[in-house]
């Protein structure tokens, strides 16, 4: 059973699509289709330019709104960044954090991944923390140190009070976009062992409430199955948030 103050999050990361009009026609028209399944929170993580232009759409619906990656410094010479305090003042409440495609094609490490963290924390935002094993380190049999080591590097210096606002997205890459999902058995055995590394460092209470969502291929399709799982509090979901549709067959689901 899941503790009922642990949250349900499906998160939509729309990653390189939906311009401001775009991401306003999308919100519209989905915004009907998972008004009042508040069994879960419903987010959409959008491009910087069309923060603006999704938030005001989503007001007085149940969708909150957030962005795809921020900086880790307030402001200054860091040509073509955005901080935190930017990103609450147009009205993002979440922000993804440390996905696959920021450290695969960004050159993110954990190093900055945990950098970011604190500043979105303290600037008030809610963080969707990624991260999850490539195949070759599944294929070797060292999912779980690859993991454990990710999550605590990334959530090192951050305080129990602090991760109330966090949420860990389970990814694994190789699941990312390719059509191939981690089956329920693996997504949840993955997640669990996500759990026991947030309880070595905050405690069983803190484990118990964090929500930690899988993230890879997840659809219409095959997110009644992953949701069931014990350990799987939601979904951040890439492809199927795009489609009004399939996003919110995937609410359903999760109410
Ligand atoms: P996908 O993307 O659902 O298209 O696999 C998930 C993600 O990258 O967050």
């Amino acid at each position: 059973m899941k503790p009922e103050s642990r949250r349900t999050v499906i998160a939509g990361n729309w990653k390189m699509n939906f311009a401001p009009s775009e991401a306003k026609k999308f919100i519209k028209k989905t915004a009907p289709l998972v008004a009042g399944k508040d069994a879960c929170d419903i987010v959409f993580c959008a491009p910087y330019v069309s923060i603006d232009a999704a938030v005001k759409a989503a007001k007085g619906t149940n969708i909150h709104i957030g962005a795809e990656n921020v900086h880790f410094e307030d402001h200054g010479a860091f040509t073509g960044e955005v901080s935190a305090r930017m990103l609450k003042e147009v009205g993002a409440e979440y922000v993804i954090v440390g996905h696959s495609e920021r450290r695969q094609y960004f050159a993110e490490t954990d190093e900055t991944v945990n950098k970011r963290t604190k500043a979105a924390l303290a600037a008030g935002l809610k963080v969707i923390l990624c991260l999850g094993e490539v195949k070759e380190q599944r294929l070797a049999g060292i999912t779980d140190e690859v993991v454990g080591m990710q999550t605590k590097l990334d959530l090192a210096g951050i305080t129990e009070e602090e991760l109330k606002n966090v949420i860990i997205a389970y990814e694994p890459v190789w699941a990312i976009g390719t059509g191939l999902t981690a089956t329920p058995a693996q997504a949840d055995e993955t997640c669990g062992v996500i759990r026991k590394v947030v309880a070595s460092l905050y405690g069983k209470k803190a484990a118990d409430e964090i929500t930690i969502q899988y993230g890879g291929s997840m659809n219409d399709k095959n997110a009644a199955e992953l949701l069931a799982k014990k350990n799987v509090d939601g979904g951040l979901i890439g492809g199927a948030s795009l489609v009004p549709e399939k996003f919110s067959a995937i609410v359903d689901a999760a109410n």
